[in-house]
């Protein structure tokens, strides 16, 4: 996965996942980021980085966030957008994705940005496409949400001051969760010391390979003294066979309310990545004290995306360019 994504200047080719993500890449993409939080905050916010390219917008599952700040930050880059409308396209028809793929690109596509369901679609993709064209994973499955786990980094960066001191919980449906293992992968590649995952013992994944890790049934235990609350949703729509308690008893066990927030540090931060369900996972006395960074999350997310989009393209042809 790592060879696939970076080149052999180790620069991102595609992004697939934060597996394999050093400290020094993530912070050239936050550097990035940073150039176009500047620019969002100007009247004209529109640069000409990716003007003559197109990027494509395939959406196989449903999406608020990931795919309109993708749109955004595309179009901000001056770049053509496609917004491929997957219920109505040939795919109803019985066309591969390949195919689709194949179809787009003999259009003049540059970049896909790929939502699925399934894990493993867009390294799939990655590796049938020729060496001009780029794959952003928007999603797929319970395997990586690479963007998302970026921007909750780069949201965390925006709000404290050294991630090598930094106690994080990430709590809820950590099993099914493609946003927590790209946020566990960041936070080890930044040197964070202390990453809890909370949560039912059902809900736990038993297969990520980070050794400062560790877990928790009890949100008493858990969130004591942590400088990052990040709340996940229940994926139901991700589990098979798993025992969902019923979503009253989820809430009394591991929804957030304001009494917790007196376990973690004073000034700890409330994320998620949304969708929310109020009165799940998380109070809404907490979703909108001024504790959460939820909001936030959601406007940094175009820069990033902005960054990503950007520097898989130009890093991979090795375009000089000036951003400002
Ligand atoms: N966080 C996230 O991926 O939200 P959407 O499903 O709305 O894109």
């Amino acid at each position: 996965m790592t060879k696939l994504q970076l080149n052999k200047k180790g620069n991102l080719n595609h992004l697939l996942t934060t597996e394999g993500l050093n400290e020094d890449l993530i912070f050239k993409i936050f550097n990035l980021a940073d150039s176009f939080l500047n620019i969002n905050n100007r009247d004209i916010k529109n640069v000409p980085l990716l003007r003559g390219k197109t990027v494509c917008n395939l959406f196989f599952e449903n999406s608020t966030r990931t795919r309109t700040t993708f749109e955004i930050a595309a179009k901000r880059l001056s770049a053509d957008v496609i917004n491929l409308d997957i219920p109505s396209s040939s795919q109803s028809k019985g066309e591969s994705v390949l195919d689709t793929i194949d179809n787009l690109i003999a259009m003049g596509a540059d970049i896909f940005i790929i939502r699925h369901s399934q894990p493993g679609i867009p390294e799939k993709i990655a590796k049938h496409v020729g060496p001009n064209v780029h794959i952003i994973n928007a999603g797929d499955g319970h395997h990586a949400h690479p963007t998302q786990g970026l921007l909750d980094v780069f949201t965390i960066k925006k709000f404290k001051d050294n991630f090598k001191l930094l106690s994080t919980a990430i709590v809820g449906d950590i099993k099914h969760s493609r946003v927590a293992r790209s946020e566990i992968f960041a936070l080890s590649a930044l040197g964070v010391p202390d990453i809890r995952l909370i949560g039912p013992k059902n809900l736990m994944p038993d297969n990520i390979k980070v050794s400062n890790i560790k877990i928790f049934d009890s949100m008493e235990k858990g969130l004591k003294d942590v400088d990052v609350i990040m709340m996940l949703r229940i994926q139901k729509e991700r589990m098979t066979g798993d025992n969902i308690p019923s979503e009253e008893d989820y809430f009394t066990n591991f929804g957030l309310r304001k009494k917790h927030l007196g376990l973690s540090k004073k000034d700890a931060i409330v994320m998620h990545p949304g969708p929310m369900n109020r009165g799940v996972e998380i109070d809404s006395e907490v979703a909108d004290s001024d504790q959460s960074v939820i909001l936030s999350q959601v406007t940094f997310g175009i820069a990033i995306r902005m960054a990503a989009v950007s520097y898989t393209h130009l890093r991979a042809h090795e375009t000089r360019h000036d951003l400002v």
